[in-house]
């Protein structure tokens, strides 16, 4: 019964989005040919990206070869990506939507509603699930138009139903866009997301760390605007939102979330990869190879491109974290040696950390103990040997000295 009334909300979701693009297909022919358009440019340029494969398929696998790091050290501030037990993700900038040219000329539009996890290209729980094969992942279907804090409630119910959550380390991607809002200064994104950062303490106040990727303003979705005709109607309903979506607010929330959300067992990271996004730019125009078909959310690809460079940054601190985000490929990043942990404010400035040697070598002290001894004694035996034959040559330059004398001949005679 639980899978029906499911799979009910979920095409009641694919319903929702779908009717407004369709309403406005019917009714507009213009907006009609631009769309067509649109997607037609999209399919081409998917197609076109033909270092895709080799990028996406070889992604996991340089995941795989990075080393790993072995320590005792605990808390928030030393915590691996291999400590992770529990992820999961929320926020219009979580889902995909999926493009296939035929159903979308048939009017057969896409939910945009698919989870990362669902996504045949690598995503950050699977790029998690490198380094901590046992993940959760949790993966809540959302009904379309459900507040930003409800889905920070129905993934707060799923995580309880998992034992011992309480000792398990909690990761939570917060991936909002103005989608996630409303039009106004209480329900603004930002505003949604401080009040599930508050949720998620009440419930969670142990092992959790929570990553918020900042999209303020119009962010990414001005590029697009400008870029393509339809994707400047699709989005005009969203400009009322981008008004109450300021900077200053997203500022305040920072400074809130300092004060009151980072301590030793829950903090929060806040992503300025968005702050200057863009989209990327083609020797023929703009990139929309990443958005789906309504502009507003990611394709498969885009939203794969986006997780590789989310992982990038928690794994860089946080001078080195990028602020102009693209659309684009890029090489996938170990943690790094000298601080191998999920970077935070914290251990960006100072990063305390004892490393334990490796399991395959557990006597390892014991052995460098004998390879010092060894070494000792091979020294030891070289100086002694070196001593007796400087005493040997001596007593050769004593017997040369006394060579020299005319006595010499004598041993020259007995020698010959
Ligand atoms: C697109 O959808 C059509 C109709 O459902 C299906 O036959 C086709 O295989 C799909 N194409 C791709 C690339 O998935
Ligand atoms: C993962 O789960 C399996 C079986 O559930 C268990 O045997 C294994 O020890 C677990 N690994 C880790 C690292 O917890
Ligand atoms: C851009 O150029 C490539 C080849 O150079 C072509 O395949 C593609 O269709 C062009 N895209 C657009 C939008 O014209």
């Amino acid at each position: 019964i639980m899978i029906i009334f499911l799979l009910s909300l979920f095409s009641f979701v694919s319903g929702e989005i779908a009717f407004r693009i369709n309403e406005k297909l019917s009714t507009d022919p213009q907006f009609y040919e631009q769309w067509k358009d649109l997607i037609s440019i999209q399919d081409r340029q998917m197609a076109d990206h033909s270092e895709d494969l080799f990028h996406f398929s070889s992604l996991l696998h340089q995941l795989k070869t990075c080393p790993t790091v072995r320590t005792l050290s605990d808390g928030i501030n030393n915590l691996r990506v291999n400590d992770v037990a529990i992820y999961a993700d929320l926020g219009h900038l979580s889902t995909f939507c999926n493009h296939n040219l035929t159903r979308l000329n048939n009017g057969d539009l896409d939910s945009c509603g698919h989870h990362s996890s669902s996504s045949s290209l690598p995503t950050l729980d699977k790029m998690f699930r490198v380094f901590s094969p046992n993940l959760t992942v949790i993966n809540v279907h959302r009904k379309h138009g459900e507040s930003f804090v409800n889905q920070v409630k129905a993934i707060t119910e799923r995580i309880k139903e998992i034992p011992g959550y309480e000792e398990k380390w909690k990761m939570i991607f917060m991936l909002p866009n103005i989608q996630d809002g409303e039009a106004s200064e209480t329900g603004q994104a930002a505003i949604e997301v401080l009040q599930g950062i508050e949720y998620l303490n009440d419930n969670f106040p142990q092992k959790t760390f929570i990553v918020v990727l900042k999209s303020s303003g119009k962010g990414m979705w001005k590029d697009a605007s400008h870029a393509h005709s339809a994707c400047l109607t699709l989005l005009d309903r969203w400009k009322k939102y981008v008004d109450h979506n300021s900077e200053e607010v997203w500022e305040q929330v920072k400074i809130i979330v300092e004060k009151n959300f980072q301590n030793q067992q829950f903090t929060v990271e806040i992503l300025p990869l968005l702050n200057e996004g863009a989209l990327a730019q083609l020797p023929n125009g703009t990139d929309l190879s990443s958005l789906g078909y309504d502009c507003a959310h990611w394709s498969e690809r885009g939203l794969s491109l986006l997780h590789s460079s989310l992982w990038t940054s928690i794994l860089s601190s946080l001078s080195m974290r990028t602020k102009e985000y693209r659309p684009l490929h890029t090489t996938p990043k170990c943690p790094e040696p000298r601080c191998p942990f999920i970077r935070t404010s914290s251990n960006s400035a100072v990063c305390l950390w004892s490393k334990v040697e490796d399991d395959l070598f557990p006597f390892a002290p014991q052995y460098i103990a004998v390879a010092i001894l060894s070494v000792c004694a091979i020294l030891c035996f070289i100086v002694m040997l070196f001593l007796c034959r400087e005493k040997e040559k001596g007593q050769l330059k004593k017997e040369k000295a006394f060579g020299s004398n005319l006595s010499s001949i004598k041993f020259i005679d007995d020698d010959s």
